[in-house]
């Protein structure tokens, strides 16, 4: 059976159709309500310390709504088993769940077929993979790739480790005091005809928004592959692959309103077909001899071993609530509170933010004078307020602005102008409360 079970070419059905029964109470909110939003996550209605929940560290992990929720205990109570492998009907219709949250992550990203899409663990084991194929490909001794400095570790570490497997060199991209990257200095490296530029679409820890495509633009004219980390963007801002043009696009479920442990990694299709596979294992395989084994097409070529089925069906459930609810919507609400944040952050003596890029979306690093940045964490917590200390897996973003650490709060679309006040309102009582302390 292996290979055999394929996506048929008709669109996927409504969110609604696909979820008759499953009693998520979704419709779409019009005009955008916030309210009507919040009352599908369930976390959001408990207390923390006896103070009603804020959670801002979505950067970190969105929460989950109801239809994700039931999404996955019904597929597990109904549909479950393995997929691609069995004669049976229940193993084709859990396959052809399976195959239709490809197609929906597909119209998602704006992909031109399903074949670009690779399931995967997260943006994490996305980028490792693409490292090591693209590495395995086409990286030799003494070529190039070429990062940014606003990246996430994960979109650092895993090029350094092809670099030093093939004897390449990293380049790195420099960051402007504003936050955004230096785009003089990227096509003075592009021009070097490096391999392979990875780059963030949006930094996880400033809020960047980088130009994509201006920036994919440079890189193809000079022949240069572009890898873009989008675990920060495709829940923030409008994301479509074939707009961007570039070869890859990475993201992590769990960002996005849906399960952890699934990703993607969205490929051009006559890339993909190049590449050589990062894991062994079953599935992958087209015929196995001792002497010799040859690999199945794309996107099964990627995906060894029995993949994450039912948070891959969670995900699939999850971009449709986001498209129901209406991206355009929920860019425009996220738009409007990040900036009253950000305004309500440079208001209060001694916060300084890091950072003014041209454009900002959903998070916002700061740092207050003469308190450390986990003394803050901890004092919002007793408030009920969740938000990210320490580097945020960017060292080198810390370094550059001269900081050991931040606080990070940032948004998703649950968020409202009344938690932003309760925010800001509790920052200044954390601070007097450790001024105090330290007078
Ligand atoms: N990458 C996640 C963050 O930025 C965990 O917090």
């Amino acid at each position: 059976m292996v290979g055999e079970v394929r996506p048929g070419t008709e669109a996927p059905n409504t969110h609604s159709e696909r979820n008759k029964g499953v009693g998520n109470g979704l419709s779409t909110p019009s005009p955008f309500s916030v309210y009507a939003i919040r009352a599908q996550f369930p976390v959001l209605h408990r207390a923390m310390h006896g103070k009603p929940l804020i959670y801002l560290d979505n950067a970190a992990s969105t929460q989950k709504p109801q239809v994700v929720i039931d999404t996955l205990v019904r597929f597990y109570s109904t549909t479950y088993s393995n997929v691609h492998r069995g004669a049976y009907a229940l193993s084709e219709e859990a396959t052809a769940r399976y195959e239709e949250a490809r197609q929906i992550v597909a119209r998602f990203l704006g992909a031109r077929s399903w074949r670009e899409i690779v399931f995967v663990r997260g943006a994490t084991e996305g980028i490792n993979l693409l490292a090591f194929s693209l590495g395995e490909y086409f990286l030799r001794e003494g070529d190039t790739v070429v990062v940014t400095e606003m990246e996430h570790h994960s979109n650092l570490v895993p090029w350094q480790m092809a670099c030093a497997r093939k004897g390449a060199h990293l380049r790195v991209v420099p960051l402007r005091e504003d936050g955004d990257l230096d785009l003089d200095q990227l096509e003075t490296l592009l021009a070097q005809k490096p391999k392979i530029l990875a780059v963030t679409h949006v930094s996880n820890s400033l809020g960047t928004v980088n130009p994509i495509r201006q920036i994919v633009e440079i890189a193809h004219a000079y022949g240069v592959v572009v890898v873009v980390d989008g675990a920060q963007a495709v829940a923030h801002v409008p994301v479509n692959v074939q707009e961007l043009d570039c070869d890859f696009y990475v993201f992590s479920g769990h960002k996005i309103y849906g399960p952890t442990g699934i990703g993607v990694v969205y490929g051009k299709e006559e890339w993909l077909d190049r590449l050589p596979p990062y894991q062994g294992g079953g599935e992958m395989i087209r015929e196995v001899t001792f002497e010799k084994t040859t690999y199945n097409d794309i996107p099964y070529r990627f995906e060894a071993g029995t993949p994450n089925i039912v948070d891959a069906v969670g995900l699939g459930a999850a971009l449709q609530f986001v498209e129901l609810t209406g991206r355009e919507q929920i860019f425009r609400h996220e738009d409007q509170l990040i900036k009253e944040l950000e305004k309500g952050l440079r208001a209060i003596q001694g916060v300084r933010v890091l950072g003014a890029p041209q454009k900002r979306v959903a998070a916002i690093s700061f740092v207050v004078e003469g308190v450390h940045a986990h003394d803050i964490g901890t004092g919002l917590d007793l408030h009920g307020i969740c938000v990210r200390t320490g580097h945020h897996c960017t060292q080198p973003v810390m370094r550059f602005y001269g900081v050991p650490a931040t606080v990070r709060p940032s948004l998703a679309m649950y968020n409202t102008r009344e938690e932003i006040e309760r925010f800001l309102a509790a920052l200044e009582e954390v601070i007097a409360f450790f001024r105090r302390g330290s007078a």
